[in-house]
């Protein structure tokens, strides 16, 4: 009989002890280490395939300019929003995690995926589900679901026995904290199966040349429940995001080894699943034909699409003491510097005032491009004139209030031109090299915030 051996595991970051620590020398947390049972099967190494597998392949080193890749490698799906995320389609061999709360919509999408791949066998593997509850949502989404293959089980072993008989091209697995494997003891979710199982379908996912998509759940403070060590393993990590009481889903791209992790696909959730969003301004921008105070449109990029958003901003007199800072969507930090600058450099009284900021669509925004259009959506509640509707900003703001260029200038006039605006305001830097002829859209340059407000107030 086997010895049982334990080890224990950081829940935080994976590091394995021998012995109990208090504090992880790894990612220097405190009380993390909790004793797992690992029991190695006698002398065989775990392993995805059995000997009759026909796939076999030893790898021999390649000469570079040998090496055959071409972009027809990706499978193009018919969702395209996840393709842009991925970074062009699924590239073969690589492995996917999805992260996301629970109920946000992991398994609808990754259901309709499998539902509309109608020439490639699809297996999906559900832990969490029953067949009778996937073939009810299944029977909500649309898809023809032909080569669409599920199955309910949780041991490594048992699913690459399965995956072997039926040759998927490609598997989806719902969700990696429920699985197992036979070579470890701890129970499914712990920090060393979790490492263990996702080693397995790595293996499997290079070795036979198929994509592996693998959902995560989500841990309360945004993090994929497990050891970080699974962010390191994979190559590409999704997280779907969301309001709940929100229609919108958001799937972003956080690691892509294959494509840049900048991009942005965006979903509206229906009644029978999730329908791709692919003009993201018409929902990012509430129809109102008053102009009312407080409210900016900017032009943003989220990775290469250009959308216009909606900033939402209140000013009021504070009640208390201290004021209340708060913002949704957007840093906190980086308000508080716009709040900084509009006092120290245009004179504005608001550090006895309120101010909350609300990004519109639940979306979250980094782009600096968005400043110009949050500082006059403050100004604009603080004196509580509107800003006409056919107006847009795009600039970053600097500490002393200077108006900076940004990035893909064109794109930005281009899509809010298309959109019906009349004028945009943006960096006199940004000037240089752009061909303002280009555009019916009235340009307008300003070079510090004083500029703008002497010009609309
Ligand atoms: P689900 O995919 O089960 O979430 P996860 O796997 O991330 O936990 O999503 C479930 C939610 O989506 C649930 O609240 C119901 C809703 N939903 C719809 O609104 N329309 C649909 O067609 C489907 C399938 C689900
Ligand atoms: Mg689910």
């Amino acid at each position: 009989m086997a010895k049982t051996k334990s080890a224990y595991f950081c829940q935080s970051c994976g590091y394995e002890s021998a012995k109990w620590l208090g504090k992880c020398p790894s990612c220097g947390q405190w009380n993390t280490f909790v004793e797992e049972v690992i029991e190695k099967a006698s002398g065989q190494a775990p392993t995805w395939k059995t000997a009759s597998s026909p796939i076999k392949r030893v790898a021999t080193p390649a000469a570079i300019q040998d090496i055959q890749f071409s972009e027809t490698n990706r499978l193009i799906t018919s969702d395209q929003e996840l393709n842009r995320v991925l970074g062009g389609g699924i590239v073969g061999g690589s492995l996917v995690l999805i992260g996301g709360e629970p109920g946000i919509g992991k398994s609808t999408l990754m259901l309709q995926l499998a539902l509309n791949l109608p020439e490639l066998k699809v297996l999906y593997v559900s832990g969490e589900e029953s067949e009778q509850q996937i073939k009810m949502r299944a029977d909500r989404l649309a898809g023809s679901g032909k080569e669409t293959f599920i199955l309910t089980e949780t041991s490594t072993q048992h699913i690459f026995k399965q995956i072997e008989l039926l040759e998927p091209g490609i598997v989806i697995v719902d969700s990696i904290q429920t699985l197992y494997s036979a070579h470890i003891e701890s129970t499914p979710g712990s920090v060393s199966q979790v490492r263990e199982c996702t080693a397995e379908l790595l293996r499997f996912a290079k070795e036979s040349g198929t994509p592996v998509f693998l959902i995560g759940h989500i841990t309360k403070d945004g993090a994929i429940a497990g050891p970080k060590i699974l962010e390191h393993m994979v190559d590409t990590v999704l997280q779907f995001e969301g309001d709940r009481h929100h229609v919108y889903r958001i799937l972003r791209a956080v690691k892509n080894r294959f494509g840049s992790a900048s991009e942005l696909g965006i979903y509206e959730m229906q009644g029978n699943g999730l329908r791709e969003v692919s003009n993201p301004s018409e929902i990012l921008l509430s129809l109102r034909e008053e102009p009312l105070s407080g409210i900016t449109i900017s032009a943003m990029l989220e990775g290469l699409r250009p959308m216009l958003i909606e900033t939402q901003a209140l000013v009021s007199a504070s009640a208390y003491g201290t004021p209340q800072r708060s913002a949704t969507g957007f840093d906190t930090r980086r308000m508080n510097m716009l709040l900084a600058v509009l006092e120290k450099r245009c004179g504005f009284r608001l550090s006895a005032k309120d101010v909350f900021l609300n990004i519109a669509g639940g979306l979250r925004v980094e782009d600096p491009a968005i400043d110009l259009g949050i500082i006059v959506a403050i100004i604009s509640s603080h004196e509580d004139i509107p800003v006409p509707v056919k107006i847009c900003f795009a600039g970053e703001v600097g500490l002393s209030g200077e108006i900076r260029a940004v990035n893909r200038i064109e794109q930005r006039i281009a899509e809010a031109q298309k959109l019906g605006f009349e004028k945009i305001y943006i960096s006199k830097y940004n000037k240089k090299g752009l061909d303002t002829s280009r555009f019916a859209i009235e340009i307008k340059t300003v070079a510090k915030v004083e500029d703008v407000f002497s010009s609309l107030f």
